[in-house]
C-alpha cells in the first residue's frame, strides 16, 4: 500500500518524536516517499537533521524560509502528500489543527492540505482526558481526520497512564487497514443499518435488544473510507455517525423497513448490521399504562423480517445480512442466507461477553452461498468492518 506513497510526516513536540525517526524509515523501508515538518518544540527532542539523513529530504521547519523563491513550500507539500501523518501530535498542536490556527510551517502547511490526515497523540494522561482535548479530538473526528489513540503504558513522568503513543509497527499497521481500502467502493451506493430498533408499549416503553450499533456503525465507516456513498439507516444509538453518511434515524423495524424501502432501488449493496426486533406488541396504549395487582400480559405479534421483504424487490443490488447465534453457528447461519436470499451473511457468535453485542470486537465467518469464506478471530468491528468491505468489492460488478 505505500509503495510510491507520499507521506508528510508532522511532528509536534513531545518525547515520542524519538520514535518517528523509526517511524519514518519504516515508512521508506515499505516504498513511501517521505517529507518531515517539525514544530519548534519538536526540535527540542530530535534534530532536523536527523529526518534529513533518513528522508534525504529537507526538512521543513522555518514558515519564512523559501530556497526558491518561485516556490511555495507549505503549498507544495500540501499538494505533493497523498496522506499527512501527525505523529507525535501533542495536546497543543491537536488544539491548533482542531481551530484551524495555522502560525507556524507544521499548522500551515496542515490547514492548506485537504487530503487524508492521520493523527497519533502523544501526552500525559490528564492532559488526554481534560475535556478541552476530548472536545478538540471529537472536533478532529468529525472533520474527517483518522485518529489512532493513544495507549495505556509507562510515560515520561514515570507512571503508567493512557497518553502513550501508540508503537510506529502498530502505526503502520493500522494505516494499512484504514487507508487501503481506499477506492474499492468508488461510486457505489450502500446502505448500512444499524443499531437494535425499539417497539413501543405505550409512551414511555418499548421492547428493544441490547445492540450498540457498533458494528454498523463501523461498517458504514468503513464504507466510506472505500469511497461509497453511504446512507446509514440507525436504530437509536448514543454512537456519532459519520459526518459523510446519510443519516437517517428510525425507531421501530416498521420505520427501518420503510426507509430501506425508500432508498433501497437507487442502491447498490444492502448491509443489513441492525438488530430488529422480531416481535412487537399487537395493540400500542396511547396512554401511559398504570400498574394494579394483576400480572400483566402483553400480546406480540411478528413484525416483519425485512431481508425477506427486500429479497421479493430485489433486482442486482448484492444483499448481506448478519446472523447472531447462540447455538449451531454455521448450521443456522447457512440457512438463513438461503431463506432470506442473501448474497454474503456475517455470522457472529453472541453467547459470549468478550464479543459481539455492545463489545468493541466481535469474532465471525463470512459466508456465502458457496460455503465459508474466511473466519475471524476475535478483532475490533473497524478491522471485521474492513475485511468485509474487501469481500463485497470482490463480489461485485465494479
Ligand atoms: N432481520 C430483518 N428483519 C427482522 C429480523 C432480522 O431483516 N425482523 C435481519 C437482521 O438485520 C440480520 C438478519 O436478519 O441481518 C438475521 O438476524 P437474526 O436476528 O440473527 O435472525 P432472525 O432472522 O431474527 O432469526 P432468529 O432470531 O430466529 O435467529
Amino acid at each position: 500500500m505505500f509503495n510510491n506513497l507520499n507521506v508528510a510526516l508532522y511532528v509536534s513536540g513531545s518525547i515520542a518524536a524519538y520514535k518517528s525517526l523509526t517511524l519514518a524509515r519504516d515508512l521508506i523501508k515499505q516504498g513511501a516517499n517521505v517529507r518531515v515538518i517539525m514544530t519548534n518544540s519538536a526540535q527540542l527532542f530530535v534534530t532536523p537533521l536527523a529526518f534529513q539523513t533518513l528522508t534525504k529530504n529537507k526538512v521543513f521547519t522555518d514558515i519564512s524560509e523559501e530556497p526558491d523563491e518561485k516556490e511555495i513550500t507549505h503549498i507544495n507539500i500540501a499538494k505533493w502528500s497523498d496522506i499527512s501523518l501527525i505523529a507525535p501530535a501533542t495536546a497543543n498542536f491537536i488544539s491548533k489543527i482542531a481551530n484551524g490556527i495555522a502560525d507556524d510551517a507544521a499548522s500551515t502547511t496542515l490547514l492548506a492540505t485537504s487530503g487524508k490526515k492521520v493523527l497519533v497523540p502523544a501526552m500525559n494522561d490528564n492532559m488526554w482526558n481534560n475535556p478541552a482535548t476530548i472536545r478538540n479530538i471529537n472536533t478532529l473526528k468529525n472533520d474527517g481526520i483518522i485518529i489512532f489513540s493513544p495507549t495505556k503504558g509507562y510515560l515520561a513522568e514515570g507512571y503508567s497512564g493512557k497518553g502513550r503513543m501508540i508503537e510506529p509497527e502498530l502505526i503502520i499497521e493500522k494505516m494499512e487497514s484504514k487507508l487501503s481500502n481506499n477506492h474499492l467502493l468508488e461510486g457505489k451506493r450502500v446502505i448500512v443499518t444499524a443499531g437494535g430498533t425499539r417497539e413501543s408499549i405505550d409512551p414511555v416503553r418499548y421492547i428493544s435488544n441490547n445492540s450498540s450499533g457498533k458494528m454498523g456503525y463501523a461498517i458504514a465507516d468503513a464504507a466510506i473510507n472505500a469511497g461509497a456513498d453511504v446512507t446509514l439507516i440507525s436504530a437509536p444509538s448514543k454512537l456519532n455517525a459519520n459526518y459523510k453518511a446519510r443519516l437517517i434515524s428510525v425507531n421501530s423495524s416498521a420505520d427501518m423497513e420503510n426507509a430501506i424501502k425508500d432508498n433501497f432501488y437507487q442502491s447498490d449493496i444492502l448491509i443489513m448490521a441492525a438488530a430488529v426486533s422480531d416481535y412487537k406488541p399487537v395493540s400500542y396504549s396511547d396512554q401511559k399504562i398504570k400498574k394494579n395487582d394483576d400480572n400483566l400480559v402483553i400480546k406480540l405479534s411478528r413484525t416483519n423480517d425485512i431481508l425477506k421483504e427486500i429479497a421479493k424487490i430485489k433486482s442486482d443490488q448484492f444483499v448481506v445480512g448478519f446472523a447472531a447465534e447462540t447455538q449451531n453457528l454455521i448450521e443456522n447461519a447457512k440457512s438463513k442466507l438461503q431463506h432470506k436470499n442473501l448474497d454474503m451473511l456475517v455470522a457472529n457468535d453472541v453467547s459470549g461477553d468478550k464479543v459481539g453485542f455492545n463489545s468493541d470486537n466481535n469474532k465471525v465467518y463470512f459466508i456465502d452461498n458457496n460455503g465459508i469464506i474466511s473466519q475471524t478471530g476475535i478483532e475490533s468491528k473497524q478491522k471485521i468492518s474492513n475485511d468485509l468491505i474487501k469481500l463485497i468489492s470482490e463480489r461485485i460488478d465494479k
